[in-house]
C-alpha cells in the first residue's frame, strides 16, 4: 500500500499539517504502508495561464510548464500511490492558494471535450485514472467552529463526486492554536482529549494501510471537538454574555504567542 501526501501549507514541513500527517503515517508505516510526503511549499509550482496551449493539437495534454517546474513530477507521484492524502490548512475558509494553484494544473491531464457521466451521474469530462484515486482530506485550522472549515469539506466532497474519487476519509483538526500546533508540551493539560485525539490520527494510518479507508469512529475520534464546553454550552451557546465570556476564557487559553511559530 503507497500512500502519498500532499502537504499545502505555506510553512511546509515546519507546521502543524505536517505534525499531522507525520501522526498519520506513524500508524499508516508501522502496518507496512510505504508513505511519502510531498511538500508543495518546496517546489516550483507555476500557476495555470489558462492560455488553452494544452487543448490544441499540437501542444494536446502537454503544459507550457512541463519541463520547466516541479508539477508533471508530483502528477506522476499521485499516479503510482494507491491513496492520496490531500493535506490542507483552513486559509480565509479554502483550502491554500497552493493547493489550488497545482490542482488548477490538473486542467492538462483531462480532455475536455470527451464528455462522460459519473457514477453519480453527473455530467463531466475525460480525466486520467489517477484523478479518480481514494483519497483522505486532511484540513487543519486555528478556530473552533464547526463552519471555518465548511467550505473545504465540501470542495473535497464535490472533487469526490465529479473524479469519482471514493473519500475515504476526513480528518479535520480545528482549534490548532488552542491545541499549540504541536509544538506546545503544556497543551494537554489544556486539552486532555489532544492525547486521544492523536492516537487516533494514528489509528487512522493504521486502519488506512490495513484496510484502505478510515472508519467513521476513527474521523470522529481524530476531528473532536478538544476545547472543553461547559455542560448544556451547545444550547446557552446561542445566549451572546455566554459566548463572550468564552471568547475571554479561549483567550486566556490559547498558548499561541508572537514568535511561537
Ligand atoms: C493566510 C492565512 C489564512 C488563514 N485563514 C484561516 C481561517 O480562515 N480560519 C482559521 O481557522 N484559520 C486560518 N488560518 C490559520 C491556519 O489554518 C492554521 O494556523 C493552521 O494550523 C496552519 O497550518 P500550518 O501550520 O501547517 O501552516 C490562516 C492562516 C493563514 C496563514
Amino acid at each position: 500500500m503507497k500512500i502519498l501526501a500532499i502537504n499545502s501549507s505555506h510553512r511546509g514541513d515546519k507546521g502543524y499539517t505536517r505534525f499531522l500527517i507525520d501522526k498519520l503515517f506513524k500508524g499508516a508505516s508501522a502496518s507496512g504502508a510505504d508513505c511519502e510526503v510531498v511538500t508543495l511549499a518546496d517546489l516550483k509550482i507555476n500557476r495555470c495561464l489558462s492560455c488553452g496551449t494544452c487543448n490544441t493539437k499540437d501542444h494536446w495534454r502537454k503544459c507550457v510548464y512541463d519541463g520547466k517546474d516541479d508539477v508533471r513530477s508530483v502528477f506522476d507521484k499521485m499516479a503510482e500511490a494507491d491513496i492520496i492524502v490531500f493535506a490542507t490548512p483552513v486559509y480565509i475558509f479554502n483550502m491554500t492558494g497552493l493547493l489550488k494553484t497545482f490542482l488548477d494544473r490538473m486542467y492538462v491531464t483531462g480532455d475536455a471535450f470527451a464528455l462522460k457521466l459519473t457514477k453519480s451521474g453527473l455530467l463531466f469530462h475525460d480525466i486520467p485514472d489517477w484523478g479518480s484515486k481514494p483519497f483522505v482530506a486532511l484540513i487543519c485550522c486555528d478556530n473552533v467552529e464547526k463552519e471555518t472549515p465548511k467550505n473545504v469539506i465540501s470542495w473535497f466532497r464535490t472533487w469526490s463526486k465529479f473524479n469519482d474519487a471514493p473519500m475515504v476519509g476526513l480528518l479535520v483538526r480545528n482549534a490548532g492554536r488552542f491545541s499549540g500546533q504541536g509544538k506546545d508540551p503544556e497543551a494537554a493539560k489544556r486539552a486532555p482529549k489532544l492525547g486521544e485525539v492523536y492516537q487516533a490520527f494514528e489509528t487512522a494510518g493504521h486502519e488506512l494501510a490495513v484496510s484502505g479507508r478510515i472508519r467513521k469512529s476513527t474521523q470522529k475520534k481524530a476531528s473532536q471537538n478538544i476545547v472543553p464546553v461547559p455542560p448544556l454550552f451547545h444550547i446557552l451557546k446561542h445566549l451572546r454574555p455566554v459566548k463572550r465570556k468564552m471568547v475571554e476564557k479561549a483567550r486566556q487559553m490559547s498558548s499561541y504567542k508572537e514568535g511561537d511559530v
